[in-house]
């Protein structure tokens, strides 16, 4: 029996949704397929972007107001992974002060992602590194003005 086209397509899809479960956890699939925070801020309070070891970039726009952050979006060229890097970093600064930034490590991110393989730990970093950049862009330009 042959396939039509709309059913091996659907096959084809299946057996990469099986795949992709079998590699990250359902956290990482979570944010990968719905990543509410990407995106930009117009006229952010904090921004940064920065290019990982990898070649991929991430950029992140802060919102601030009362040392707490408000808003936070970012963007990036990267893999699966690095959505969902940058999608829980964006969830763990809501709300933080913007000293309590550089507390939210490559470490906590994979750890709230339930585990990245071992040669996708650099996209949590290259979250946490662009995150922590945009709060001190956000308190260089307050010192500044
Ligand atoms: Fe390079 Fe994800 S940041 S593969």
């Amino acid at each position: 029996m042959s396939l039509s086209f709309d059913e091996a397509v659907n096959e084809i899809q299946q057996a990469i949704d099986r795949d992709a479960r079998n590699t990250y956890s359902e956290e990482v699939l979570k944010r990968f397929y719905d990543p509410k925070y990407m995106g930009k801020i117009t006229d952010p309070h904090g921004y940064a972007k920065i290019k990982g070891s990898c070649g991929d970039s991430m950029e992140f726009f802060l919102t601030v107001h009362d040392e707490k952050i408000t808003a936070a979006q970012f963007m990036t060229d990267g893999c699966a992974t690095t959505i969902a890097a940058g999608s829980m970093a964006c969830e763990l600064a809501m709300g933080k002060t913007i000293k309590d930034i550089p507390k939210i490590s490559q470490g906590e991110i994979l750890s709230k992602l339930g585990g990245l393989p071992e040669e996708n730990e650099h996209c949590a970093l290259l979250a946490s590194d662009t995150l922590i950049c945009a709060a001190n862009n956000y308190s260089e330009s307050k010192k500044s003005s």
